[in-house]
C-alpha cells in the first residue's frame, strides 16, 4: 500500500524545535527530581523557576512490527551544580531494540549503561552517529552552551522503561571540570560534594 507523501517525508526546523506531523513534549526542572545529584544545587535552581530542560518531537507514524520511529530531542544548555543539563534516560522496555542517535547541533554526548557493569560516555555532537546496543540504558548530556539537537531512531515497539534506570541512577555524571567538561563516577561526585558541604 502506498503511504500519502506527508507520512513519508518529514522537515526538521531546528529554530523551532519542531518536526512536521510531532508533537512536542517539554521536560521541565521539575519533572527531573531524583536525576540530579546535587540536591541542594537542585532546589536552589527550581527556587528561580521552572525551567524548560529539553523537549522530544515525535510524529505519529505507524506502530506495528517492524516499523520505525523517530524523535527529534533538543536539551538546553546549563548545569545544576556542576553536572550538565540531561534527559531523565530510559531502558527501552522491549529491553533488546537498539537505537541509533544522529546528532543535528551543539556539543554533548550519551551516557550509555547495562546490568553487568559497562558504563561509558560517548561524544554526540553535529554529524556524529552514536549507535545505543539494546539492553543499553541512554541518557544524553548537553555540555556545550548552546542547544544539543539529535535524532533518535528506534523501533517503533520499543517502548521506554523509565523506572528500570531510575531506581539506582546511572553510575556515571557528567561535571564541568578544571580542564573543562568530564565523565566521573557519581559516587566519587557526590563524595566531593560531601567534603565541600563538611568544610562550610
Ligand atoms: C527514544 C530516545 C530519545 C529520548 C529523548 C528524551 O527512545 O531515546 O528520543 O526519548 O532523548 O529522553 P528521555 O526519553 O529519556 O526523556
Ligand atoms: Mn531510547
Amino acid at each position: 500500500m502506498k503511504a500519502s507523501i506527508d507520512k513519508l517525508l518529514r522537515h526538521i526546523d531546528l529554530d523551532s524545535a519542531t518536526i512536521t506531523g510531532a508533537t512536542s513534549q517539554q521536560r521541565r526542572l521539575s519533572d527531573l527530581a531524583g536525576c540530579f545529584v546535587d540536591v541542594a544545587a537542585y532546589d536552589a535552581l527550581l527556587g528561580q523557576g521552572d525551567a524548560e530542560v529539553y523537549s522530544v518531537a515525535t510524529p505519529e507514524g505507524p506502530d506495528g512490527a517492524g516499523d520505525l520511529a523517530f524523535g527529534l530531542g533538543i536539551v538546553q544548555p546549563g548545569r545544576v551544580g556542576d553536572e550538565y543539563f540531561l534527559t531523565k534516560g530510559h531502558y527501552h522496555s522491549w529491553r533488546e531494540a537498539a537505537e541509533v542517535y544522529i546528532g543535528l547541533g551543539g556539543h554533548g554526548g550519551l551516557v550509555l549503561e547495562d546490568d553487568h557493569g559497562m558504563s561509558q560516555f560517548v561524544p554526540l555532537a553535529e554529524h556524529d552517529v552514536v549507535y545505543v546496543p539494546g539492553c543499553t540504558a541512554h541518557r544524553t548530556v548537553n555540555t556545550g552552551d548552546e542547544p544539543l539537537t539529535y535524532l533518535g531512531i528506534y523501533p517503533a515497539t520499543a517502548g521506554h522503561d523509565y523506572a528500570g534506570i531510575a531506581a539506582d541512577g546511572f553510575r556515571l555524571v557528567v561535571v564541568a571540570g578544571p580542564d573543562g567538561p568530564q565523565a566521573m563516577p557519581r559516587a566519587d561526585y557526590l563524595k566531593n560534594l560531601q567534603v565541600k558541604e563538611g568544610h562550610r
